[in-house]
């Protein structure tokens, strides 16, 4: 297996929005905590290859919210590939920034494809409209089962709602309810690497073959303690994201940058 080197930044849940956060929980001043995670990636050197965005990159999604979103990212001169999260809207986001998207595939769902040398990456959009809760009816199997018949050797799955426990009755009921069991057949084939967010937390899992981290915010962050069955409670703690650093051999390193 031979491969070029590849960077890849994890971003998810900015929760960006112009007039009205949705949830209530977006700061004020979001839009300018995301300029400052933009001026870290652009410090990078070398830059990423790829920024990888899973999902509530707008906080109510108006075509302004994506605009907006769209400004703050346009410094970035490497590709960007997203999916939606349950604060996004599917028509606006493809109509505000669709073209900005690397890979964004046509039709109903905003899944995305993108191959490079020696990775490919498939972004699932698991978006049940109206509801907080992420879904993989058959459609949207068929569709990952097809683009899993010819991949790279190194094969990352970005989504917003996280396939696996987390071990929190409280997430876990809020998260992927339709598609578990027939994805983990899917990708049980080979090692896949699973990029989420929805959690607010950074967190990561070996889950079978297939290792998968969640992103944190830089919104609003929760506070997820091992093995509580209680609600997890909104706190400030400081703020990361990762950088996954391909390597020739196949392995992969992952990177913290923390943003104060
Ligand atoms: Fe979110």
């Amino acid at each position: 297996m031979s491969m070029t080197l590849m960077l890849i930044a994890h971003l998810s849940d900015l929760h960006l929005y112009t007039e009205r956060s949705e949830t209530g929980q977006a700061p004020a001043n979001i839009r300018y905590i995301v300029e400052g995670i933009v001026s870290d990636l652009l410090g990078l050197q070398p830059q990423p290859d790829l920024v990888v965005i899973s999902g509530d990159l707008a906080d109510g999604g108006t075509e302004e919210d994506y605009l907006l979103i769209r400004q703050l990212l346009a410094p970035l001169t490497m590709p960007i590939m997203a999916v939606p999260g349950n604060h996004d809207r599917r028509e606006a986001m493809r109509l505000g920034l669709g073209d900005r998207l690397t890979g964004l595939q046509e039709g109903k769902f905003l899944h995305s494809r993108v191959d490079a040398d020696g990775v490919t990456l498939l972004g699932l959009d698991s978006v049940i409209v109206g509801q907080p809760q992420g879904a993989l009816c058959s459609k949207r199997l068929d569709w990952l089962e097809g683009e899993l018949r010819k991949t790279q050797p190194l094969t990352f799955l970005v989504m917003h709602h996280p396939p696996f426990m987390t071990g929190n009755p409280h997430w876990d009921a809020y998260s992927l309810i339709e598609g578990r069991e027939r994805f983990r057949q899917i990708i049980d084939a080979s090692p896949k690497r699973i990029l989420c967010g929805h959690i607010h937390q950074p967190l990561h899992i070996q889950w079978g073959l297939h290792y998968g981290a969640i992103a944190g915010s830089p919104a609003f962050q929760y506070n997820l303690v091992p093995g509580s069955k209680a609600a997890p409670a909104e706190n400030q703690v400081a703020y990361s994201y990762p950088l996954h650093h391909c390597q020739p051999d196949g392995s992969v390193l992952v990177h913290l940058r923390h943003i104060t």
